[in-house]
């Protein structure tokens, strides 16, 4: 979700404005993603890089952060979307953290759709921690070093359980990674429009659905 900022600077608006536009856009594409039956939405709403922007901003996204969390709990539970944290959970604030926690419990039985909510995420060090666990497993002898294989690794992500995305959508023309979700998407299709994310509403996440179901995927064979 880029380009909050550029959305605001444009209009000589603070930055925080641009993800309180942001936010808009957030509950748009998780009612359109249910509508159509999405089974996994995961958002990249903080990186571990994100720390390194001014005090101010950050507090004004973990503010923003908390007012969601806060508000939309119950619907998400009502409308049968569970919500998943991902990422380095012990670096927010504890108000913040245990917010996400209730948000959690409350939308825990027949998910039809799992929100994950990529919060203090980096993929190195998510790899970084997985292969810790390995080896702590190993050391244990509960593993031959082996027996390690893709399913093992993928087990030990924040994402364990949950499917290899499908689609990337990346806002604000940007294309790169950015540490999102490196090892979950070496197949992923991947979907960049120029449109600043406060602007990025339902249509837009349907026309990227509607191309994604354009696209042939051969996975490498033919
Ligand atoms: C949102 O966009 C990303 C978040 C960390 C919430 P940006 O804040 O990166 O916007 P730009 O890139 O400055 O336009
Ligand atoms: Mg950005």
């Amino acid at each position: 979700m880029d380009g909050n900022g550029r959305w605001a600077q444009s209009r000589h608006l603070p930055r925080i404005e641009g993800h309180r536009q942001g936010a808009k856009s957030v509950e748009a594409v998780i009612r359109a993603a249910r509508e159509i039956g999405v089974e996994y939405l995961t958002l990249y709403a903080f990186s571990v890089e994100n720390w390194q922007r001014p005090a101010l901003e950050v507090k004004g996204l973990m503010a923003l952060l908390m007012e969601m969390l806060k508000r939309y709990a119950q619907e998400l539970a009502d409308n049968h979307i569970a919500l998943k944290a991902i990422g380095r959970l012990d670096d927010l604030p504890a108000k913040v953290r245990a917010q996400i926690r209730l948000a959690e419990q409350a939308s825990v039985s027949g998910a039809k759709m799992t929100l994950m909510l990529a919060l203090s995420y980096g993929g190195r060090v998510e790899l970084i921690e997985g292969v810790r666990a390995l080896a702590r497993r190993v050391r244990a002898g509960e593993l031959e070093p082996a027996d390690i294989d893709e399913a093992s690794v993928s087990g030990a992500l924040y994402t364990a359980g949950a499917p290899d995305p499908d689609l990337l959508i990346r806002t604000s023309g940007e294309m790169r990674l950015s540490n999102f979700l490196p090892w979950q998407t070496i197949y992923t299709e991947w979907y960049v429009t120029p449109t600043l994310w406060p602007d990025f509403g339902r249509e837009d996440f349907f026309a990227a659905v509607s191309e994604y179901n354009r696209r042939e995927r051969r996975f490498g064979g033919v």
